[in-house]
């Protein structure tokens, strides 16, 4: 099974996706994390370029080329093996945050953008994916803080410092492409504590593990 997480910056992914891996370690499950871009040996090269302070002159269209290049390799060398050997995995990011960001936030037409990332992820789409959603304004802030605290600023602070505008339109972009897909797409308010976060995300996961035990027996 394949689980991934999107949302803007600091909307508590990693600390959720830490509780769900050992709630479903617990309950004998034998689960893997990854993250999008950087997820294999190839995509952390993509991962300095696309995420640098220094990379100012990148242009949009290879901004997105990079992020598929990230994904093609992550789906072929982590995601498949890890599914077809009957573990969960879940990835921090995953093919809804191109469309959220390079399409709703950049411009580019998420129509297109959904096909470009059917050829990146070959047929494997997430079998759930959560989305944590929360006002920019503390999400924005919660991740400076972060990245303050652990000197990443200059590394891996490009998106971080795009205006609140950007994060504002990525955020509706986000809810916006959940409606479109709630079969797959789930909202979580991420304005809660984490515990109360997690139980939301816990039913939810367990609802569709029931689901997918019904339907391959
Ligand atoms: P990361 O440091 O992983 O941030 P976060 O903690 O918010 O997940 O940075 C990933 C950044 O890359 C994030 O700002 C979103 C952006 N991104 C895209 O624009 N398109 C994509 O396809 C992906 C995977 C990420």
């Amino acid at each position: 099974m394949f689980i991934t997480f999107e949302g803007i910056e600091g909307t508590g992914k990693t600390t959720q996706i830490k509780k769900l891996t050992a709630f479903l370690e617990e309950i004998g499950h034998i689960v893997e994390v990854t993250l999008e871009p950087g997820g294999s040996r190839i995509g952390k090269e993509l991962r300095k370029i696309l995420l640098n302070m220094d990379s100012t002159d990148i242009t949009g269209q290879c901004e997105l080329f990079l992020y598929l290049a990230d994904r093609a390799q992550h789906v072929g060398q982590v995601i498949k093996p890890a599914v077809d050997a009957g573990k969960i995995i879940i990835s921090d990011r995953f093919a809804d945050s191109t469309i959220v960001y390079q399409g709703y936030g950049r411009g580019l037409d998420p129509k297109l953008l959904r096909e470009l990332n059917d050829v990146a992820v070959s047929g494997n789409w997430p079998d759930l994916t959560i989305l944590l959603d929360i006002e920019p304004e503390i999400g924005l802030k919660r991740a400076m803080t972060r990245n303050l605290q652990e000197n990443k600023m200059q590394a891996e602070g490009r998106f971080e410092a795009e205006s609140l505008e950007f994060h504002t339109r990525v955020r509706e972009g986000y809810l916006t492409w959940a409606a479109l897909n709630n079969d797959r797409i789930v909202v979580v308010n991420a304005d809660q504590t984490p515990d109360e976060i997690f139980e939301e995300i816990k039913a939810k996961v367990v609802e569709r593990i029931k689901g997918d035990y019904v339907t391959n027996g």
